[in-house]
């Protein structure tokens, strides 16, 4: 008998057109996990960021998914740094590892600059670099970083260049969750000669619900021209005269059961779940463990998932908590801070080795 999921999902691929990156997307991929697979390189397929739905073929508006890419990109840089190539799928502007230390609003990089040789600014140090550079000369003064942020800098900037020089980071970016969705099932297919190597690790929020394509309006949505609803009462006496623009919206199909079973069936599978209400969140998780059958789902809470996540898997969960509750992506610059990331990505790896192992005894015990 024929899986009903199957069918929505096989539907919603014959009948939303695939982005136009994937051609270049998926052959960027195939030359990545090529060369890292040459090299006995683990390689995770890292998803960040929110999709977007559009309402209007032509674009003007959407509906969003909460992500600002921190979870994303923090654990990209960590796995960088315990030896995995990444393939970083992200929404198109959120934030990137390496870069996410100095471009956030709160953190813009033009704070951490100064002209060489000029003084008066004191409080950032300025004053430190004297003045023997070509400030006050006619020609351009150089640019250098302010004195206090130099070595957390450095250190960034040592860790970027190795990853740049080792080609241990793709970054791929989509917009929209049928890009994601393409790119996603492109790139899984592609990774498929790792086995067990491969690694997914699914932090992006993903849309729920879409406009399917025969919907859609194809120009932007006019208020002069959404019809009146005089007969909803809550319409009546409204600001807008009865005008209400009313979204009607498909479910998107569920795509990880597909990844598990299809796309990656060797792969290790990692999701996150997101809710807002604590007294949910182990239920959900295990929830979706029993839906789809993968590894681990990582479980948080949107106020708190900076300082705590809950790692679900089939018969236990166990919170990792930080010990203070700062946050060093909204620090400035200060190495001091332990971001959880730091905790997550090993407890991950950790998992990974344990299951290679596993597959490595049951394949020599044949
Ligand atoms: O980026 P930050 O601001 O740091 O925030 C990080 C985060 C809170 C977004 C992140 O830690 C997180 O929790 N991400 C998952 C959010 C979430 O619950 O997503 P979801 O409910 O859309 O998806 C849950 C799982 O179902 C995902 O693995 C997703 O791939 C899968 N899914 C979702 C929709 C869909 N149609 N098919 C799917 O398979």
């Amino acid at each position: 008998m024929t899986d009903p999921s199957s069918t929505s999902e096989s539907h919603y691929f014959a009948s939303n057109p695939p982005p136009p990156t994937l051609p270049q997307h998926t052959a960027q991929a195939n030359a990545f996990v090529k060369h890292h697979h040459t090299h006995s390189r683990r390689v995770v397929l890292l998803t960040s960021g929110g999709t977007t739905v559009p309402l209007e073929n032509q674009t003007v508006r959407f509906i969003d998914n909460f992500s600002a890419g921190t979870r994303g990109a923090t654990s990209a840089e960590y796995f960088i740094s315990q030896g995995y190539a990444v393939i970083f799928l992200h929404r198109q502007f959120s934030l990137l590892p390496f870069s996410r230390h100095y471009s956030h609003s709160t953190n813009c990089f033009l704070d951490f600059l100064s002209e060489w040789g000029r003084i008066g600014e004191g409080e950032d140090g300025e004053g430190e670099d004297g003045g023997e550079g070509n400030a006050g000369g006619a020609a351009t003064p150089d640019v250098v970083v302010k004195a206090k942020y130099r070595r957390e800098m450095l250190s960034v900037l040592r860790k970027y260049r190795k990853a740049k020089e080792q080609k241990l980071l793709l970054l791929l970016p989509f917009t929209t969750v049928t890009s994601y969705l393409f790119t996603l099932r492109a790139i899984a297919c592609e990774m498929r000669c790792l086995g067990n190597e491969a690694l997914f690790y699914l932090a992006a929020a993903v849309s729920d619900f879409f406009v399917p394509p025969d919907r859609m309006a194809e120009h932007k949505i006019q208020s002069g021209e959404v019809p009146d609803i005089t007969t909803s009462t809550t319409a009546v006496g409204s600001a807008g005269g009865g005008k209400k623009l009313v979204i009607d919206l498909d479910p998107v199909p569920k795509f990880l059961k597909r990844l598990v079973e299809q796309w990656a069936p060797e792969a290790m599978i990692v999701s996150f779940k997101l809710e807002t209400d604590p007294a949910l969140l182990l239920k959900k998780c295990n929830q979706s463990l029993e839906r789809y059958a993968h590894h681990l789902v990582i479980g948080n809470i949107l106020a708190t998932r900076k300082y705590e996540v809950l790692f679900v898997e089939e018969g236990s969960a166990q919170w990792v908590r930080l010990q203070t509750t700062t946050n060093a992506s909204s620090s400035g610059g200060s190495s001091e801070e332990v971001e959880i990331e730091s905790m997550i990505v090993p407890e991950v790896i950790k998992r990974h080795e344990k299951m290679l192992l596993k597959k490595a005894a049951a394949s020599t015990a044949i």
